[in-house]
């Protein structure tokens, strides 16, 4: 989960590196480092903290490199400290090495450098890259830069796990080796500059020309060439990818935050992500799915499997694919699903949603489905991510780049998505009665106007955030989509703001968490079920009478019973309710993130995508 980045061309490297580090350290900021190819030396300086610490490191301005590799990271093995930094540097200085991934066997490889003289000086997995390179580099004969890339093609096969590999070496000062497996990587192109990183948006301000490496494609960089080839050192060609997102989409824009902006940006990201898909008089259209009614009639089961947010989503998804298709779905968090041995066949569809397309997780159980003889479908926002290349098909969000960790746009995106998908599955089996599906698409092409209205609620909650930042604990409670919105909503709260915060079934409260409800706690009730409205009430009202304070989230005329605060959104259809109602409580949690003066954007502990299991 961490973040590299590098360049070589014709300009100072370190300037570079370091504004493309700035713009990953989503990914990661436990530390921070570069390589550059200096005259006669490989420098490298890193250290614990972020990137603007690096950035103080004294002489660091005044590297006059024009090729070099970065790294921020998120720690997995070894504490952050300078030692365990990245770059790393194999025992003779000759190689630099960034690594954004998992070396599993690393203990083992430890063990065999250690006995043939090699030494080791963090407590990280990836040390033993670079010393690995050196090792089979040493058994040529002589320097040549084909013997580097056969010394980092072996290497690369000893490793199990996961990796995005950049390596310099002071032999070579005009060339750079990348490599990935199960880790981003991308490469922008430029006439006689090449820039990599984990993700597009770091690069975007220079280029939008890029390639997308598969699994163990090894690259040969200089400034005004790439040179690709297979795992067995074969040349291979491949196509280069114009990029639709634009710099602007990955800047701030003025708001303070990236979160903050990318909830404002939903209405336009709904409207991308459905644009083409869904109009009133025409059938729902898909056109990377092909589908047929013979294939649909006979999946006996729909699985729908991701992580956290879009986990949530998948929930919402569940409830609109089951009530419109009749196909029995269900939705299931990947790091369980990959070990709970899945009832899986050639009759089954398995959906994998992620925003970023390669969460680790998310890709096993991918992998997992395939194995047992499933289609595979992703739903991701990031066109050439790891999992969009494992699936059988791709459809995209189209949110744009999402760049605060806690997930906002991509969340509703997914939602909607879905639903169109179930729409489109129910209108070729015809499960579903047309008025309702008309209506649902109304609703559906009704959501950007009607998310501009909720997000006038911002003042409102904002106050609200004044009252309930320096509390400790908080519940979400609804029932049916609503419970599905309070999910993604205590996720957010806990998130950014690190208040305790628990979902629960409205119905469930009585039946145990209620105990802890006392004065000091604030239970928010999502309400947007005409039928359950009542219900939801009634559980509000317990908490109310045992001290709570109270946030309704709901699009029903409700009498005063005694809340604290009452939003109120407009109406639609409860399959797509949580794309309104999670609006007010991602600005909740933002603003009471903001009063605790915490960093919203890079809240302790997380990283954006979590490419390790
Ligand atoms: O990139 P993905 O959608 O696969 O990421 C899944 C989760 O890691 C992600 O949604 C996470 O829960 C977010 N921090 C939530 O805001």
């Amino acid at each position: 989960m961490c973040g590299i980045v590098g360049y070589i061309g014709t300009k100072k490297a370190s300037p570079i590196l370091l504004s493309g580090l700035s713009k990953l350290e989503y990914r990661g900021y436990d530390s921070a480092g570069i390589s550059t190819i200096e005259k006669d030396f490989l420098s490298v300086m890193k250290d614990k903290g972020r990137v603007e610490n690096l950035s103080k490191i004294r002489g660091i301005d005044k590297l006059e490199g024009t090729i070099g590799i970065a790294h921020t990271r998120w720690a997995t093995h070894g504490k952050p400290s300078k030692e365990n930094s990245h770059p790393h540097q194999d025992n003779s200085k000759t190689f630099s090495v960034v690594h954004n991934g998992i070396i599993e066997n690393y203990n083992e490889l430890r063990e065999f450098l250690t006995k043939n003289g090699y030494t080791f000086y963090s407590q990280t997995d990836t040390e033993v890259i670079p010393n690995l390179i050196h090792y089979y580099y040493s058994q040529y004969k002589k320097d040549d830069m084909q013997n580097f890339l056969k010394a980092v093609r072996k290497a690369c096969l000893d490793f199990k796990g996961s990796f995005a590999i950049e390596v310099i070496s002071k032999l070579y000062p005009e060339n750079m080796i990348v490599v990935r497996q199960d880790s981003p990587l991308v490469i922008g192109n430029c006439e006689d500059e090449k820039y990599l990183s984990s993700d597009i948006p770091a690069i975007l301000p220079y280029t939008r020309d890029f390639y997308l490496l598969n699994d163990l494609e090894f690259v040969v960089l200089s400034k005004d060439k790439i040179e690709f080839y297979d795992k067995d050192l074969n040349k291979i060609e491949k196509e280069i990818k114009e990029i639709e997102w634009d710099a602007a989409s990955s800047e701030k824009d003025g708001y303070d935050d990236y979160m903050l902006k990318e909830i404002y940006e939903q209405p336009a990201a709904i409207k991308n992500t459905i644009d083409s898909k869904i109009s009133l008089d025409n059938k729902c259209e898909f056109n990377e799915l092909n589908f047929t009614k013979k294939y649909l009639q006979s999946l006996n089961k729909i699985y729908i499997v991701a992580c956290g947010t879009a986990m949530h989503a998948g929930l919402a998804g569940k409830n609109t694919l089951e009530k419109l298709c009749r196909i029995p779905t269900e939705a299931d968090i990947a790091s369980e699903f990959r070990y709970r041995d899945p009832i899986i066949d050639n009759k089954t569809l398995c959906i994998f949603i992620s925003q970023s397309g390669e969460t680790a997780d998310t890709i096993a159980a991918l992998k997992l489905s395939k194995e047992k003889g499933a289609k595979t479908l992703a739903i991701t926002n990031v066109e050439g991510s790891s999992i969009t290349r494992e699936a059988d098909f791709s459809i995209y969000t189209h949110a744009g780049p999402e760049i605060a960790v806690a997930s906002t746009k991509a969340y509703t995106c997914q939602v909607v998505l879905m639903n169109c998908l179930a729409i489109y599955f129910a209108e070729i089996l015809e499960s579903s009665d047309d008025k309702l599906i008309k209506s649902l698409k109304s609703d559906i092409l009704d959501l950007p106007k009607k998310i501009k209205k909720v997000l006038e609620c911002d003042d409102e909650i904002k106050k609200f955030a004044k009252k309930m930042y320096r509390e400790k604990d908080a519940f979400f409670i609804g029932r049916g989509v609503d419970e599905t919105a309070a999910r993604e909503g205590s996720l957010k709260l806990k998130e950014i703001s690190y208040i305790h915060a628990e979902s629960y079934a409205a119905g469930e409260l009585k039946h145990g968490p209620i105990a802890l409800i006392e004065k000091g706690v604030t239970v928010i009730g999502i309400m947007t079920d005409e039928e359950l409205v009542k219900k939801t009430i009634s559980n509000i009202q317990e908490v109310i009478t045992r001290g709570a304070k109270t946030l309704i989230i709901t699009n029903q005329k409700i009498d005063d019973k005694g809340f604290d605060k009452v939003i109120e959104i407009p109406k639609t259809n409860s399959f797509i309710s949580p794309v309104l109602s999670i609006i007010p409580l991602q600005l909740l949690s933002y603003y009471i993130s903001k009063y605790k003066g915490l960093d919203v954007d890079k809240p302790r502990n997380l990283a954006k995508s979590v490419t390790v299991e």
